[in-house]
């Protein structure tokens, strides 16, 4: 049985038992900072664990989940994973453990027909009830079911001892038993504790009924809840009878790809690692993670890197495995296919930098080596690492490899280093407070009711200084604060808004509020304190800097319109990938695939001018997400919304979910002035903006420096005298800078850029040129082993194969290339490439007496892809709209050649 199909009757199984079917989480949690990325199907509910927000009582879902935990042993062993899917069922205070283990027992046994004498049962020592269902209602005999501590049968493991604090409870596990034969540990006890691998966990059903409270009691839940979860890629190996996960349906098509581009050369391990991780990063970035060197990017690049290391190649390979994953899974997540090209050029450019950086670090290490000897100083890591971008486990394996054990590095000079780098960048920033916002430390803070106008009277409720709750703010201490009753007005950062600033005050004492979160329904005001001290309980008022909040509101109002214009100007292609908006600027990232040009930008800037003097008004609303769907309203990829959703529209210009702080009318943000516009990732640009009297003083400055630095009094390069009595009429103030100017302004820009810009387009042409020579080359690599490995036919050479993401063009030259190599042949290869699917044949005139012929068998296995060609005897092509059908089409060939061959 296939992994998709396990799927499916997984969750159909389910919904005939009234689960509501959930989609996936994104990998990225939602409101819960303090987790790098979704790491198990409960996730998404842990308010309805809590009692809070339960609409439906009962879920099931396949959650895309990536664990990092073990990661050093990805490939080694047959089961670690990095990204894995996790099918489960929940219940939220309705069913519990009978339920659960009998429908959990009917599933394994019934739907997927698993002998029952294959299975093995553990529940904790102290659950007799479960003990008690599994042996006396279920019927396992009591052989088969085993007893076992917290450690394996709590969740979260060892919760009731070392936390984390939350919802939890005991667990009772399903195991397959692989046999004695397979796995053989020797002793004839051998059971589901022993971890030889003959016993392998599948399923995971936890009974959440407690709350883990920070002094370690247990305490019992409002609702008895069911959290059930079983890897995907393990079921699938039981189903498919495959001792490692790695030789399932959910990895064949990646490991033929791999061992296509990378050869035989690397091991097994190898291979599975490079599977695996790269499966990982495409998932990451569809996501919305790019690789960088923060936090869950940083987790991105690293996997990326471990397996461009692993490949041994000089050149990029990874990128060229993304179809395969993104086929594999595109129906149960068809974002992936949305951003199948530009995930791929994401990880190319990762590959590309990272193989720059061992290019030019490596022989600097490899000096440093020969110097030192078996030793690497401080100074000498440090500059690998700072300077150069080599991460510090490729120099700790290197000199391993080299050296051996007795090599030395010296790690903590290195440290030392680098704290002296990060102290140094510390003080370089204007914030002087190192808050880190830990909200499991809100945990036993108070919820205080929120009560809306400014400025609001309120109570000092909680104190946390440095993680430790306190009673009293002193003079320069910087402290995380919440208030009784909260602000309902205040803004927390979130969606690419900064927070609110403002200040906390009372006669004689002052805080100043730099930054605020919310956190599971707490506002938490960060502070640092100016004047006097301030404790607990004491009467305050809470003010905000409003007219940093208006200024706030004109660039996000901006950034709305931004997006509607560059949509008008650049297409519908244009999707927001991520945002910041503060009182000064605005930066607005997104999906395009080349650069904007000067001329289109002033497009999207005359335009944005143009609605923001047409004094359209801000409507903000709240309305399902369906309805907000059904109306066209845009979203932040990367983002999951709730089932109510505020939408923000700005006449028939824009509409979009957002939960910021918006103008009322468009009038109000005055003016527009895009500054910069960049490269962040391929595929991805960013714009800058500035508004209002930000933008008129940008423009000022701008053209001040201009005539100081480059012209020196003459004349722009181009540009009647008037233009320059304008451009010296609005640097001295006499003018006044309107849209109008700014519009004149990217003109004479514009021309004076033109020269520099006629260069770039170059560049990029070449650029394009190259990369189109790279992809024909590693087309050919593919055509080539496929035409070392031919299907012989009666006497016919039968060369058959896809070659993902190429035109007809590289394909054509291709087939062409594979013709001349193999006697006797005809070749058929496929491709397909955004939704479209093509198909190329040659038949070899040394073919002999036979009746093949190229068009006939191109006409014959294109209906496999819906399509149709055209071509000679010798060759022949076709074109069709249905890629799933290319390896139907392949097939169908060789039905053809053994009819007339
Ligand atoms: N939360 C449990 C696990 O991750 C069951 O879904 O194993």
């Amino acid at each position: 049985m296939l992994s998709d199909e396990i799927r499916d009757r997984f969750l159909s199984f389910f919904r005939d038992k009234n689960h509501k079917i959930v989609e996936s989480d994104l990998l990225v949690p939602r409101d819960d900072p303090t987790l790098l990325f979704t790491g198990a199907g409960m996730n998404q509910f842990k308010d309805q664990f809590m009692g809070k927000n339960i609409v439906y009582t009962r879920a099931a879902s396949c959650q895309k989940c990536i664990r990092t935990g073990d990661l050093e042993n990805v490939g080694k062993t047959p089961r670690h994973h990095t990204f894995f899917e996790m099918l489960g069922n929940f219940s939220f205070g309705d069913y519990f453990k009978r339920d659960a283990i009998r429908w959990a027992w009917d599933f394994m046994t019934k739907e997927m027909n698993i002998p029952e004498e294959r299975l093995w049962v553990s529940v904790y020592r102290d659950d007799n009830e479960s003990y008690d269902i599994w042996i006396n209602e279920v019927g396992v005999p009591a052989g088969r079911v085993v007893k076992m501590g917290a450690k394996d049968n709590f969740w979260p493991s060892d919760a009731p001892t070392k936390g984390p604090n939350g919802p939890c409870g005991p667990c009772s596990e399903i195991f397959y038993d692989w046999g004695p034969d397979q796995v053989r540990c020797g002793d004839p006890s051998c059971d589901p504790s022993c971890d030889c691998g003959r016993f392998v966990e599948v399923w995971n059903l936890v009974f959440t009924e407690f709350e883990r409270k920070p002094d370690g009691g247990l305490v019992p839940l409002p609702n008895k809840n069911i959290d059930t979860g079983m890897g995907l890629e393990r079921i699938t190996a039981v189903m498919q009878g495959s001792y490692s996960n790695f030789g399932t349906d959910v990895f064949a098509p990646m490991i033929k790809t791999i061992k296509a581009i990378v050869g035989e050369g690397i091991s097994r391990e190898d291979i599975f690692l490079i599977a695996d991780h790269v499966r990982s990063a495409v998932l990451a970035i569809c996501d919305g993670v790019s690789p960088s060197n923060e936090k869950r990017g940083y987790v991105v690049r690293k996997l990326i890197r471990r397996a461009f290391l692993k490949s041994s190649s000089k050149e990029p390979v990874l990128y060229r495995i993304v179809p395969d994953v993104v086929e594999k899974m595109r129906k149960v997540y068809p974002e992936l296919g949305e951003k199948r090209e530009h995930i791929a050029a994401i990880i190319l450019e990762e590959e590309k930098r990272f193989n720059d950086t061992l290019c030019s670090a490596m022989p600097v290490l490899d000096e440093m080596m020969e110097k030192g000897g078996k030793s690497l100083s401080g100074e000498d890591v440090f500059k690998l690492v700072d300077t150069y971008g080599l991460p510090l486990e490729i120099i700790q394996d290197k000199m391993l490899a080299v050296g051996g054990k007795d090599t030395d590095i010296d790690i903590k000079g290195f440290e030392r280093l680098m704290d002296q780098r990060k102290e140094q960048s510390r003080k370089g920033s204007d914030i002087s407070c190192d808050f880190i916002f830990r909200p499991d430390l809100f945990a036993k803070a108070p919820r205080p009711k929120f009560s809306a106008g400014m400025p609001l009277e309120a109570t000092i409720e909680y104190i946390l200084v440095s993680g430790e709750e306190v009673d009293t703010i002193t003079p320069g201490e910087c402290a995380e604060i919440i208030t009784c009753p909260q602000s309902a007005d205040l803004y927390s950062e979130s969606g690419g808004q900064i927070g609110d600033k403002g200040f906390v005050s009372r006669e004689g004492a002052q805080l100043e509020i730099v930054n605020v979160f919310e956190s599971d329904g707490r506002k938490i005001l960060q502070v640092v304190a100016r004047q006097g001290r301030v404790e607990k309980g004491e009467k305050v008022v809470v003010e905000i800097d409003r007219e940093r909040k208006g200024r706030t509101a004109c660039n996000h109002t901006a950034t709305h319109l931004l997006q509607a214009a560059l949509r008008v100007v650049l297409g519908d292609t244009v999707k927001q990938a991520g945002s910041h908006v503060d009182d000064k600027r605005l930066r607005f990232d997104f999906t395009h695939m080349k650069k904007v040009s000067d001329r289109e930008l002033i497009k999207v800037q005359d335009m944005v001018n143009g609605w923001i003097s047409e004094d359209i008004s801000v409507c903000k609303g709240e309305k399902t997400l369906e309805e907000a769907r059904k109306e066209g309203a845009l979203s932040f990829f990367g983002e999951k919304y709730g089932e109510v959703v505020r939408v923000v529209s700005v006449g028939d210009k824009s509409k979009e979910l957002c939960g910021g702080t918006h103008v009322d009318n468009t009038g109000i943000i005055e003016l527009v002035k895009i500054t910069a516009e960049s490269s962040v990732a391929s595929g991805i640009r960013r714009i800058e903006a500035v508004t209002g009297e930000e933008a008129r003083v940008w423009v000022k400055r701008y053209l001040n420096d201009f005539m100081k630095e480059k012209l020196g009094g003459r004349p722009p390069v181009t540009g009647g005298d008037d233009t320059w009595k304008k451009i010296v009429e609005v640097a001295e103030g006499k003018k006044e800078v309107d849209s109008a100017v700014v519009h004149e302004f990217d003109e004479i820009w514009k021309d004076a850029l033109s020269s520099e810009e006629e260069k770039r387009a170059k560049e990029e042409k070449n650029k394009a040129k190259k990369a189109g020579a790279e992809l024909l080359n590693a087309a050919l690599r593919t055509a080539d082993s496929l035409a070392a490995d031919p299907v012989k036919i009666k006497d016919v050479n039968l060369v058959a194969g896809i070659i993902e993401g190429v035109d007809m063009n590289i394909l054509r030259q291709v087939t062409g290339a594979v013709e001349k190599k193999v006697r006797s042949s005809v070749v058929l290869l496929g491709s397909r490439q955004d939704d479209k699917a093509y198909l190329m044949c040659a038949v070899t005139v040394d073919i002999g007496e036979k009746d093949i012929d190229a068009k006939e068998l191109i006409t014959f296995v294109s209906t496999a892809i819906n399509g149709s060609g055209g071509g000679k005897k010798a060759f022949a092509q076709a074109g069709g709209k249905d890629p799933s059908g290319l390896e139907k089409a392949l097939a169908m060939a060789v039905e053809y050649i053994e009819k007339r061959g």
